[in-house]
């Protein structure tokens, strides 16, 4: 996987010449709309990445890194769609981003997911900072040979998302009026969504939020000690306390609907690091 890596590394590096970027944003389902609000510079089709794995289409999902630029001249990589489990890549070809991001220089993480919401107090369209996850996947992308000079065997997860960041996101939400809640994501494989057993069962375990994505490629930036900030948008309640049942076009729509404020938020807190 690393060889792999490096070559993608030096693919990368020789289409964004200028220096690569600190910080990198994962853009999930429908929050796509933050290449709106900043200048893009370059981008790179995953397809054309060598190691990437090939990026099948999935509705609200591009497959392109990007360089980006902020107003006030901070540059940021941006991963616009992801690779997810239920597609059929192992856990260790989800996380391969992070590792590419890894090598590449990057430090900082912000990851953003579509999840449904199995706290009661939460609503539709709603945000939430996660500060802790379930791995319910049943895989993990650690499994395996493990190289000592990049981490250790048995990682540590007392702290997977960053205190620091986590404070400096909750500071600019109340600067810019931005109800958020803070809570426990729980990431299954999909591509089912739960059913209403199986959302009592995430309540019951303790998460606010079920999603099918995000707690790989945490892992993978943890293991390389690189600092993490998650936020869910809240796109439905999930199974037994929506009303509606779910339908992926929807989960979209609403991503859709708070994708404007999502990405203000995530460009001011950059804009702060
Ligand atoms: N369950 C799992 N993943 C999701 C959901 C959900 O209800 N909504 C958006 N992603």
């Amino acid at each position: 996987m690393l060889s792999d890596a490096e070559d993608a590394v030096s693919y990368i590096k020789s289409i964004f010449k200028s220096k690569i970027p600190k910080v990198a944003v994962i853009l999930g389902s429908g929050l796509g709309d933050f290449t709106k609000i900043v200048k893009i510079i370059d981008t790179i089709k995953y397809k054309d990445i060598p190691g990437f794995p090939i990026c099948s289409a999935v509705e609200g999902h591009k497959g392109n890194l990007t360089l980006a630029m902020m107003d006030n001249g901070k540059q940021v990589l941006l991963m616009e769609g992801r690779f997810h489990y239920y597609q059929g890549y192992s856990a260790q070809q989800v996380a391969f981003p992070i590792v590419v991001l890894n090598l590449l220089g990057v430090d900082t993480i912000i990851i953003s997911n579509a999840a449904g919401g199995c706290n009661p107090a939460f609503k539709q369209g709603d945000l939430m900072i996660i500060n802790d996850h379930i791995n319910m996947t049943g895989n993990h992308p650690l499994i395996g040979d493990n190289n000592s000079n990049y981490g250790p065997r048995f990682l540590d997860q007392t702290q997977p998302y960053d205190l620091a960041l986590i404070s400096k996101a909750k500071e600019v939400a109340q600067k810019l009026n931005i109800k958020f809640h803070e809570g426990v994501y729980i990431g299954l494989s999909g591509p089912t969504y739960e059913t209403k057993a199986e959302v009592r069962m995430c309540q019951i375990l303790g998460a606010d939020v079920v999603g099918m994505s995000t707690v790989y490629e945490v892992i993978m930036a943890n293991y390389f000690n690189m600092k993490v900030l998650a936020i869910s948008t809240i796109t439905n309640m999930a199974t037994g306390l929506s009303k509606t049942k779910h339908e992926h076009h929807q989960v979209v729509e609403v991503a859709n609907q708070i994708t404007a404020t999502f990405s203000n938020w995530v460009k001011q807190i950059i804009e702060e690091l």
